[in-house]
């Protein structure tokens, strides 16, 4: 078998794709608004009328668990004059009717009706109630996982949805898990540069030290035993720098490579020898399987050159249950080597603007770079 680098000259995107606002706004119709996007995992509104709102570009979405304990979604914006209907991130709805603030329409938090309209006057003529229920949004679940779609009747495409699929996810119960940390970060980069630097790993051993020293083939600046030239061999190796598992005697993804005795019970010693396993859903979302813990990472476009990342660590109960784990070891890792990728990020879209650079090239190892562009490309309607 080949390895999967690149073997022809590719250029990467062209500069104004990463920073002009019109190219922008055509990725919010074309990709954002036609796509499944990752919310939450659905520990975070376990409790019913719980919510939480999301925010796309200018799009606001309201994602909450209503009185009966589905999930439902609506665009956040009051049908009387357009104000948004709830200005938190997150919290509990204290009825069954959500009021909008500003002139106190009310609406049925389960159904999304229009019940009352605040008003002592005899409703104008031709006014129906049934006419002004909330915008809906598509919702569903995927394994925990709460997905929306802008387009109330888009199709569920649970099969279709991760580009990196998620088969190496079966062993982990991660229905069953809990929301343990939530950390979120504005990067001031276009939220395509976060994607690409996802997906490449010749920054590795400059940019994060740590990690490196954790994943020993990051070293070799590659993502997959078989990108290295002289893979057939040296993948026949168990050393970690050329198998792609962790360091000698780490267990997770941790400060101390420690798993603190809770390894996820559902997990086979094959899935621990891998060390860590990841699926992407683009544009949205990205997770990442561990001995003890899940991260699920959520990335959503603020503007052209600010994207907001929220990431996620899901537990088993026993875990988060147990006094003696220190969430902190997983977490504060995690969070170093996402601030190292944050500045990578905007190091890179500083450079974007000058007036030369038009587009640059891939390396050999940029190859899921490649298949990116080609999918934006699709997705914009631009020849690949
Ligand atoms: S804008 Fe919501 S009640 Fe007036
Ligand atoms: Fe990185």
């Amino acid at each position: 078998m080949d390895s999967n680098h690149l073997t022809h000259l590719e250029e990467s995107l062209p500069s104004y794709w990463y920073y002009d606002e019109d190219f922008f706004r055509k990725e919010v119709a074309n990709i954002w608004g036609n796509h499944w996007i990752y919310v939450c995992h659905k520990s975070r509104i376990e409790k019913n009328r719980t919510f939480v709102t999301i925010k796309i570009a200018n799009q606001n979405i309201l994602v909450l668990r209503d009185s009966k304990g589905s999930i439902k979604a609506y665009f956040n914006t009051c049908r009387h004059r357009g104000s948004m209907l709830c200005d938190q991130e997150t919290g509990v709805f204290d009825s069954k009717l959500l009021r909008c603030p500003y002139h106190q329409w009310a609406y049925s938090v389960d159904t999304g009706e229009l019940i009352s309209v605040a008003s002592f006057s005899k409703n104008p003529e031709g006014f129906n109630k049934r006419k002004f229920s909330l915008f809906k949004v598509a919702v569903e679940e995927w394994r925990g996982f709460i997905f929306i779609n802008f387009d109330e009747n888009a199709v569920w495409t649970p099969n279709e949805i991760f580009q990196r699929p998620p088969y190496p996810f079966n062993n982990f119960p991660v229905e069953d898990m809990v929301c343990g940390h939530v950390w979120e970060k504005i990067i001031n980069s276009n939220w395509k540069s976060f994607w690409e630097n996802f997906n490449e790993c010749l920054h590795c051993p400059n940019i994060h030290p740590e990690l490196t020293d954790l994943v020993p083939m990051f070293s070799n600046r590659v993502i997959n035993p078989k990108d290295l030239p002289t893979w057939v061999e040296k993948t026949k190796d168990s050393d970690p720098k050329y198998s792609g598992g962790l360091r000698s005697g780490a267990e997770t993804w941790s400060n101390d490579g420690s798993a603190q005795d809770c390894q996820i019970s559902t997990l086979t010693e094959e899935d621990f020898l891998k060390g860590h396993v990841y699926a992407s859903s683009w544009p949205s979302m990205f997770l990442g399987g561990y001995a003890d813990h899940v991260r699920a990472v959520r990335v959503t476009p603020v503007s052209s050159e600010k994207v907001k990342i929220t990431a996620e660590w899901l537990f088993e109960k026993d875990t988060i249950n147990n006094k003696n784990y220190d969430i902190n070891n997983v977490v504060s890792f995690a969070c170093t080597v996402m601030e190292q990728d944050a500045y990578a990020c905007e190091l890179n879209q500083k450079g974007l603007h000058s007036i030369p650079y038009r587009n640059g090239v891939l390396m050999p190892e940029e190859y899921v770079i490649k298949s990116f562009h080609e999918w934006l490309k699709n997705e914009m309607g631009e020849k690949a």
